[in-house]
């Protein structure tokens, strides 16, 4: 079988780190290249990487290197982190958007998002909202394939305290499968399963589906 190349937005959070690490031990991919703000210092150093270090607000500056067969983003912040509604646009909608542009125009057969559940243009709540505008947006661009996932709380090894996301985990984890958190590393395993067979056109895979397609 021919190698393939990943390209990954996110590798130093939880959803993206747990790709990275399943991306470096498949055989089936012989170069990882890393976009990220900050160096991921001693975890960088694989054979396998090659690490970009960039403001994604200058995501052009590198656009010959944004190259991959597989396209991976679990880029993200929260409106608390951002600070306001409209930085947080520029990071959960604003660059994946740029970064799959730029990949597509290289070549790129494949883009893979963490979005989230519920995610709708149409929603009235403004994070659904803006993941829903993300969508759009990648589904416009006519990629040959093209997976959105759709977690309810993402469960995982988190070192930022975040104690509204725990408290829901709680309590979520004895509700409907719908809203049931998923771990991290199902999540990743997902996406990558689906990378590999690069279905034609759109697959969205809502969270109670995550287990089941990382097998
Ligand atoms: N948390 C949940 O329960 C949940 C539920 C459903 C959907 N989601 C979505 O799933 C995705 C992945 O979630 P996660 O929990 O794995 O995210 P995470 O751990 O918070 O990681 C986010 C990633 O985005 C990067 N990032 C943040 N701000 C950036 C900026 N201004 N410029 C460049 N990179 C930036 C981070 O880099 P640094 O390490 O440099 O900050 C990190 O690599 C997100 O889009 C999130 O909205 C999350």
């Amino acid at each position: 079988m021919t190698k393939r190349t990943a390209l990954i937005a996110g590798a130093s959070g939880l959803v993206g780190g747990e790709c990275l690490q399943r991306l470096l031990a498949s055989g089936v991919y012989s170069k990882v290249t890393v976009v990220t703000r900050r160096s991921l210092g001693a975890a960088a150093k694989h054979a396998k990487i090659r690490e970009i270090v960039v403001d994604f607000a200058q995501l052009d500056s590198v656009r010959a290197d944004l190259r991959a067969d597989h396209v991976f983003c679990a880029l993200g912040t929260t409106i608390r982190k951002a600070g306001s509604q409209a930085k947080f646009r520029q990071v959960d909608c604003e660059y994946p958007r740029r970064f799959a542009e730029l990949a597509l125009a290289n070549g790129a057969k494949h883009f893979s998002l963490v979005s989230a559940l519920g995610a709708s243009s149409k929603s009235g709540v403004f994070y659904s909202r803006v993941k829903g505008e993300l969508e759009d947006a990648l589904r416009a661009m006519k990629w040959p394939s093209l997976c959105l996932v759709r977690p309810s709380v993402i469960a995982g090894d988190r070192q930022e305290s975040r104690p509204l996301e725990r408290l829901s985990e709680t309590l979520l984890r004895f509700g409907p499968a719908t809203y049931r958190p998923v771990d991290a590393g199902k999540i990743a395993a997902a996406m990558i399963a689906t990378a590999q067979r690069e279905p034609r056109g759109v697959t969205v895979i809502e969270s109670r589906e995550i287990p089941r397609v990382a097998g």
